[in-house]
């Protein structure tokens, strides 16, 4: 392994800088640091985690600009997205700042009257987070700061593409008070680092973003020394138009959906799944919206979607869209896309596809692109078999303005994240996470310091 990780601009190409990586032996080292760093952090007060969370969040909305074009730089998504990224992953210490000072225990009834049972809360211990480059900020803090305000110590290994967000993260801690190996960053070979982290009984958890895939191997992995996990995997999301939805509505939040981050979240609508009656005026209003958008270097004024993080994205993208023109569906938009080999720089012009069926692999797999591709039902019951035929179960949308089908569709979709008439449903108070294949755990909202958290009961006799 080179000594040296160079991280590149995906929309340029060019050359951001070049940092040192880490071996598996200086990996162990980072634990042991964790793990002697865990005896006196987990015993600080609950109070004085939430100071120096507060203090890393105010730095990181002082230094927003720079850390959306760095984000930006290294991610290639347009300058205000990666602001907003930026706030949104500010907005998660924030809340975990709050969260740590509710960390409640209860007193239980005994058995019988010369007991008195106590339940309590305990950190579970160093913690080893394994992050995406999709989300090169956000994704961090929505994982740290739960970690910190429970009173665990952290580790994280980010994504080789974007990297230098978790550096200027972790130094912006440092300069909050948050002590160096309380939280500390590496950086290396993927699956080595993996496996050290799985390895050591001292990482007592695994958090992880990214493909199911991975996260299947690190949760086997983990199991040898019995980790808590927290998985946020792949999805592949169904997004409903029933025949009475506002159709301007379900325009307008299907194109935050599906096109934010160049289609590159694990949210993304995947499958837009519209009633017979609605489909050709909504596919008609979707391409005209979709044809605005203006593709390119996400610095430049007025772009609003950015390269494709690398060539294997890029391909995979380009195959789903080979492969369901070759099986009869139609491009209604897009469909074309700039490659320069050379820079290894890949775009992909927003595309809408229409005359979709389910023998085409855009309707089983994950995106990760700019594609929307519509099929028809003209039964929910229909709609909402097609949403749950896959192994994920993440995020789905639906459109409706009629409150009981509304309630029925809700009530039958099998994912831990529904947007009814909102195609940006993540928020900071909420808990984000999936069911099935998706992943184990939620991120976010009351829910997202439990994992975090052993429960330990004590029984005492009198
Ligand atoms: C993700 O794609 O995993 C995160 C998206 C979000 O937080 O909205």
């Amino acid at each position: 392994m080179p000594d040296k990780l160079t991280v590149y601009n995906p929309a340029t190409g060019e050359v951001i800088k070049s940092i040192p990586q880490q071996s598996a032996k200086e990996v162990e080292e980072a634990i042991e640091r964790s793990h002697q760093a865990f005896k006196t952090w987990s015993k600080t007060s609950a109070s004085e985690r939430a100071s120096l969370l507060k203090k890393w969040y105010e730095l990181i909305v002082e230094h927003k600009d720079e850390l959306g074009k760095l984000i930006t730089a290294e991610n290639g998504k347009p300058y205000q997205e990666a602001v907003g990224e930026v706030l949104y992953g500010a907005g998660y210490i924030e809340w975990f700042a709050e969260e740590a000072k509710r960390v409640y225990g209860r007193t239980v009834p005994a058995p019988t009257t010369g007991k008195r049972i106590v339940v309590t809360r305990q950190a579970v211990g160093p913690v080893a987070a394994i992050t995406p480059w999709n989300f090169p900020n956000a994704m961090i803090t929505r994982k740290a700061a739960p970690a910190l305000a429970a009173g665990c110590t952290f580790i994280i290994k980010p994504a080789p593409d974007t990297p230098l967000s978790a550096l200027e993260l972790a130094r912006l801690a440092y300069e909050a008070g948050i002590p160096k190996d309380v939280l500390q960053v590496v950086n290396g070979d993927g699956e080595e680092i993996g496996n050290v982290f799985t390895s050591s009984p001292k990482i007592r958890k695994i958090t992880f973003t990214g493909s199911t895939p991975v996260g299947k191997i690190l949760m086997k992995n983990s199991a040898e020394t019995v980790k808590h996990v927290s998985m946020e995997l792949g999805g592949h999301a169904p997004l409903i138009v029933d025949e009475d939805a506002n159709l301007d509505l379900a325009v307008e939040q299907a194109m935050v959906s599906k096109y934010r981050n160049a289609g590159q979240t694990c949210v993304c609508a995947n499958r837009l799944i519209v009633h017979e009656s609605v489909k050709d005026e909504f596919a008609k209003k979707l391409s005209e919206q979709a044809a605005k958008l203006k593709v390119g270097n996400g610095l430049e004024e007025g772009v609003n979607v950015g390269p494709i993080i690398n060539k294997k994205g890029f391909e995979k993208i380009v195959s789903q869209i080979d492969d369901a023109v070759e099986k009869g569906a139609k491009v209604l938009v897009g469909g074309s896309y700039d490659r320069n080999d050379d820079k290894g720089c890949y775009f992909v012009h927003p595309t809408v596809l229409g005359d979709v069926d389910t023998s085409m692999n855009i309707m089983h797999e994950e995106t990760f692109g700019p594609v929307a591709p519509i099929i028809s039902y003209t039964d929910i019951d229909e709609a909402i078999e097609l949403a749950n035929d896959t192994p994920f179960g993440l995020a789905a949308y639906f459109f409706t303005e009629n409150y009981r089908r509304g309630i029925y569709i809700s009530e039958n979709l099998d994912y831990g994240i529904i947007g009814w008439n909102d195609g940006g449903p993540s928020a900071v108070q909420a808990p984000f996470g999936g069911m099935k294949e998706s992943g184990v755990g939620r991120e976010g909202g009351s829910e997202g310091i439990e994992p975090y958290l052993e429960t330990k009961y004590m029984s005492i006799g009198l």
